[in-house]
């Protein structure tokens, strides 16, 4: 039996509501094509997380499909506000940009449509005690995806399938190959540490590039953590003495386990533990950053 869908606040087209009572219309091209865009942004204590950033991105993703964006950054973040308004705490927000609703399915971009914008707020889960101090499992596969994996697209199926994967198994996340190369993970990207040296994937376009993973890069430049940025070939993932996730709801999370073997000695590694640290360092110090600024 289905669970009744929970009253969650939402924001359809300028309207405040629930997630019971939004509707959309079936002929949405989100519903219809998966033609839409879309971001995740943590709140802790009210305040976002690289907010303007994620809206940047947004931006980003709306040029590549040819968008035009209904919102500049400023009044998207004053939007999160007026949602997040009732729901102190810490929350995620969900953003939804789609083309909107045509008169007929056609799949070429139809002129003039107003775009279909929606937002929902629900409580952050963020990593357990259980999963920072042990790590997670992960399997790997092939990367069947397309070719514009850059854009956060709501066209998820190539991302939902190998999810899966992992979630037949019990594991917490699939790490993609590309052409024996690492990519990313089905909703994180990857970093491997190889003798104290951290390594990240290009920022290409096969590749979502991750809010936490350009704040990691950053946290790791003012901590004095050597990180390179570069093709990883799949050999360097196996060998890995340390292997990370990372994603706005994921935070930095040590994989301790790939494909049913021990990443480096099976548990999260030195260099983790500084990030880990240098990471919550930075969310503890959001609040006052935002009163200050
Ligand atoms: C495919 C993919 N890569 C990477 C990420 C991490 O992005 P961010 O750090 O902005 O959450 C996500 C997040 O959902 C994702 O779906």
């Amino acid at each position: 039996m289905s669970e009744p869908i929970p009253a969650l606040p939402c924001y359809l087209n300028g309207e405040i509501s629930t997630v019971r009572d939004a509707k959309v219309s079936v002929l949405d091209r989100g519903f219809i094509f998966g033609d839409g865009v879309y971001e995740v942004i943590p709140v802790y204590d009210g305040v976002m997380l690289r907010g303007r950033e994620h809206f940047e991105r947004l931006q980003r993703s709306m040029d590549e499909i040819r968008l035009e964006n209904p919102h500049a950054v400023d009044e998207w973040l004053g939007l999160v506000d007026k949602l997040l308004a009732h729901h102190p705490g810490n929350q995620s927000v969900y953003i939804q940009v789609t083309r909107g609703v045509p008169t007929k399915r056609d799949h070429a971009l139809p002129k003039g449509l107003t775009p279909t914008v929606f937002m929902m707020c629900y409580p952050l889960a963020s990593p357990s005690r259980e999963q920072v101090e042990n790590g997670v499992a992960c399997v790997t596969a092939r990367d069947f995806r397309w070719e514009k994996c850059h854009i956060k697209s709501t066209s998820l199926l190539g991302n939902v399938l190998a999810r899966q994967l992992s979630a037949d198994v019990g594991a917490t996340e699939t790490i993609l190959l590309r052409d024996g190369f690492l990519t990313e993970a089905s909703a994180s990207n990857v970093f491997v540490v190889k003798d104290g040296v951290v390594a990240a994937p290009p920022r290409d376009n096969l590749i979502l590039l991750g809010i936490t993973y350009d704040l990691l890069v950053r946290l790791a430049a003012e901590g004095t953590v050597k990180l390179e940025i570069r093709p990883i070939p799949e050999a360097e993932l196996r060998a890995a003495d340390e292997v990370w996730l990372t994603s706005s709801t994921k935070e930095v999370l040590a994989v301790t386990q790939l494909d049913g073997k021990p990443v480096g000695d099976g548990r999260p590694g030195a260099v983790f533990r500084r990030m880990h640290a240098l990471y919550q360092e930075h969310k503890a110090g959001l609040r006052s950053r935002a009163v200050a600024a």
